[in-house]
């Protein structure tokens, strides 16, 4: 990782991965490592999860968060540059920044121009690479192991960012991925590479449409994002493509689960809440252990 920068889930090796878990493992156990400094969060785009997260990261690690959750209210509506931005957080004593932005290879830009931390908290959608770290982190703590499970990823995954990062970092695992989704919303050459990809790294995956599970050990399920189509009328012609219901789980194994990168929308029944195979809330949670974990090992040193 350049700089200790996190821009991509290609940038994170097994062996960083693994150590970010153990050290996730620890801080869940109440063994919380003591830090100083000060975290940018700068967020061009909303957020709930992963702003949170990372601002209660930076408060149980005692570091002091500063930024923005929202560009309402600072000077991006006046027009000042992503540099300027930064380098004003740099002054006031930033030892990190975390950034979320609508453009893609936002943060790899900025990367690329300071001397401190960056991390990706999702740019438009090409990537999310902790939200990956946390995803995996989940299915390890659930079955205690990542290899020989199949694994399907549901949904956006022409627009989602949550999907590539994820694939990028089960590339280190035996996995078996099966992309679902339709048409028009499944991987292929315009998905920034993702594909040519996960071939270079030898990854098992197939597609299918049918939204079938009783194969799966994971059912990944995201939200068609309504926000990133260029067209409204592609968007209405996928809306309410598949929906997961208590029903569909019927016909699960018992012991897959089901998660969400939230929020959601309609494609994840509430009814599905009280299944034991749900496990979205459990895996947002682990969103706080996973980046705590990470402001460690980038501001305290990787060991
Ligand atoms: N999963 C996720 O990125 O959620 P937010 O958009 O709420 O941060």
């Amino acid at each position: 990782m350049k700089n200790k920068s996190i821009t991509s889930a290609l940038e994170i090796s097994k062996q960083d991965a693994l150590k970010i878990f153990q050290l996730a493992d620890k801080i869940k156990m109440g063994k919380v490592p003591k830090l100083k400094g000060k975290i940018a969060l700068l967020f061009f785009e909303p957020s709930t999860r992963t702003f949170f997260s990372f601002y209660s990261a930076a408060l149980l690690t005692g570091l002091t968060p500063i930024g923005f959750q929202s560009i309402e209210g600072t000077s991006v509506k006046k027009g000042e540059s992503l540099i300027d931005t930064v380098r004003m957080f740099l002054g006031y004593g930033a030892d990190c920044i975390v950034m979320r932005h609508p453009r893609a290879g936002a943060p790899l830009y900025i990367a690329e121009r300071i001397d401190k931390p960056v991390i990706n908290a999702g740019d438009d959608s090409r990537e999310h690479p902790t939200q990956g770290l946390l995803d995996v982190y989940t299915i390890r703590e659930r079955f205690g192991k990542i290899d020989g499970l199949r694994i399907g990823i549901l949904g956006d995954l022409r627009y989602g960012r949550t999907p590539s990062s994820l694939a990028y970092l089960l590339s280190h695992w035996d996995t078996e991925l099966v992309f679902i989704a339709p048409p028009l919303l499944q991987i292929d050459k315009r998905n920034d590479g993702m594909e040519m990809i996960l071939r270079e790294r030898d990854v098992k995956y197939e597609k299918r449409e049918e939204v079938r599970v009783e194969d799966l050990d994971v059912l990944y399920v995201t939200r068609i994002q309504r926000e990133r189509f260029p067209d409204e009328r592609e968007y209405l012609k996928v809306r309410g493509a598949y929906r997961i219901t208590r029903e569909l789980l019927n016909r699960a194994k018992k012991d897959m689960i089901v998660m969400h990168p939230l929020p959601r929308v309609d494609e994840l029944s509430p009814e599905v809440d009280r299944d034991e195979r749900a496990w979205y809330f459990r895996q947002a949670e682990n969103g706080l252990y996973v980046r705590a974990a990470l402001f460690s090992l980038i501001l305290g040193g990787w060991k």
